[in-house]
């Protein structure tokens, strides 16, 4: 969809204003996430190597269900400046962040510690392969540095700090079924290695990282200069193209998923973490996503612990805090003790709006959502009014 020109600064311009009055916060809490939705899948690529490759996307496909789409596989990617100390992956058959007795016991599926060097069920990769005009690079096995190309998998070392742009990527240790539209790792880039994600409806990421300011001087040589981030992708995308030129060269744009744990943004504030959905629950440009309004302080000097929980009733919650543990198995009660170093008032709270759409039986392209609302936020707002000038524009 186009947006009109005026629209966009209007859009920005309340986001200056709202940006004025940001708070900072311990605990960034989404509630309502997941949604019936489409994306379309890549089915083909053709003449990768020349300078009119392009891309194929297949017939849409459906998803919906608590916390979908990031309920499928996600991988999990890191930008420096940056420093992995611990990393883990946990499932649970139930949890509800506000509900012991609907809750059973998180168990850690995967684990990378830098100083015993220790790693289970995960496989770092990076973008060092073969480079496309529409694909971009290719992932490839991340040397023991994060970001040199390996020919087999290697962890990543102890002394691991990477800078500005620079990136790696883990998955899980499960080999992917060979590429193919309607195998389970979807159609994916010839030659690379292909993992599973971390998959699950109810699932937990935890980070021990350290962020410290970039020390390169040279900023203007730089994409995303002192822009660090830890953020979730459908794994369908790094497998065929995170940054492509073409849009049918993955399924982002088409909203299979992203989910933005801690995101510095561009501006002249680098301190800031916010947390953000690229998925269309009520909002028409994927861009901007569905973001926090609130944001949690980012440490430069000292290492930080948290990371999200995806409950089993749609509740995201981001959040840092020092009493975070990486056991092989938490209880309901280890995670209250970890929010309770964080107060109400350093949490933020934002509903995603409510979407009905129901999944056809035949594979009928049309949809017709139709949306509610139960939250009056900053979105809420932003959304009434888009689709208020969208209908003025298309007239
Ligand atoms: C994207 O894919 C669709 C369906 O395969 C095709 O019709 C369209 O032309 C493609 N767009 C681009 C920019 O390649
Ligand atoms: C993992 O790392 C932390 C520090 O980053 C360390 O204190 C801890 O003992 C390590 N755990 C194991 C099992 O080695
Ligand atoms: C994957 O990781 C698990 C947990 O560390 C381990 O038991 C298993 O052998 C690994 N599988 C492969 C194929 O490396
Ligand atoms: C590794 O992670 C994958 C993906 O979530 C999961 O299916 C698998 O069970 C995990 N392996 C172990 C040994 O926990
Ligand atoms: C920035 O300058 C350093 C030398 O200070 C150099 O090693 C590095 O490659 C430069 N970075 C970029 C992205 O050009
Ligand atoms: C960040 O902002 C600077 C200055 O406005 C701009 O030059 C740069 O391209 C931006 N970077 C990104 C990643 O948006
Ligand atoms: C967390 O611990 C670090 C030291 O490792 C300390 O510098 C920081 O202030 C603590 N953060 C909070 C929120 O207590």
């Amino acid at each position: 969809m186009l947006v009109p020109v005026c629209l966009v600064s209007i859009v920005s311009a309340l986001l200056q204003v709202a940006n004025a009055e940001v708070q900072a916060y311990d605990k960034i809490d989404f509630s309502n996430v997941g949604f019936a939705g489409t994306f379309t899948p890549v089915k083909k690529f053709s003449k990768i190597d020349s300078d009119d490759c392009s891309c194929e996307v297949a017939d849409k496909q459906w998803f919906s269900g608590t916390n979908a789409p990031v309920s499928d596989y996600l991988s999990v990617h890191f930008r420096g400046p940056l420093k992995l100390n611990q990393f883990a992956f946990y499932d649970s058959p139930s949890f509800v962040i506000s509900d012991s007795d609907s809750s059973s016991d998180w168990t850690r599926r995967a684990y990378y510690n830098s100083t015993s060097q220790t790693g289970e069920n995960v496989t770092f990769l990076t973008g060092a392969g073969d480079d496309s005009k529409c694909l971009g690079k290719a992932l490839t096995y991340a040397d023991s540095d994060g970001t040199s190309k390996a020919s087999s998998a290697t962890l990543l070392k102890d002394d691991n700090e990477i800078t500005s742009d620079q990136e790696f990527v883990i998955f899980s240790n499960v080999s992917c079924p060979k590429s193919g539209l309607n195998k389970d790792c979807g159609v994916y880039r010839s030659g690379i290695p292909a993992y599973y994600g971390f998959g699950g409806v109810t699932k937990m990421f935890l980070f021990d990282f350290e962020m410290p300011r970039e020390s390169q001087a040279n900023s203007s040589s730089f994409s995303y200069y002192d822009m660090p981030a830890i953020w979730l992708l459908n794994d369908h995308i790094p497998r065929t193209s995170q940054y492509p030129t073409n849009a049918n060269c993955s399924c982002w744009a088409s909203g299979c998923g992203e989910f933005d744990i801690f995101e510095v943004m561009n501006g002249t504030e680098r301190d800031h973490f916010y947390s953000t959905f690229h998925t269309f629950q009520g909002i028409e440009i994927l861009g901007t996503g569905i973001q926090s309004y609130g944001y949690i302080p980012r440490d430069t000097e000292s290492s930080m612990k948290g990371g999200v929980i995806f409950d089993s009733a749609g509740n995201v919650v981001t959040f840092l805090s020092n009493s975070t543990t990486f056991d092989s198995s938490l209880t309901h009660s280890d995670i209250d003790t970890i929010f309770s170093k964080i107060s109400t008032d350093e949490t933020y709270s934002s509903a995603l709006m409510t979407i009905s759409a129901t999944a056809p039986s035949t594979s009928a392209k049309s949809s017709g959502f139709s949306i509610s609302t139960k939250t009056n936020g900053l979105w809420y707002y932003l959304f009434t009014l888009f689709t208020a000038l969208t209908q003025v524009f298309m007239i």
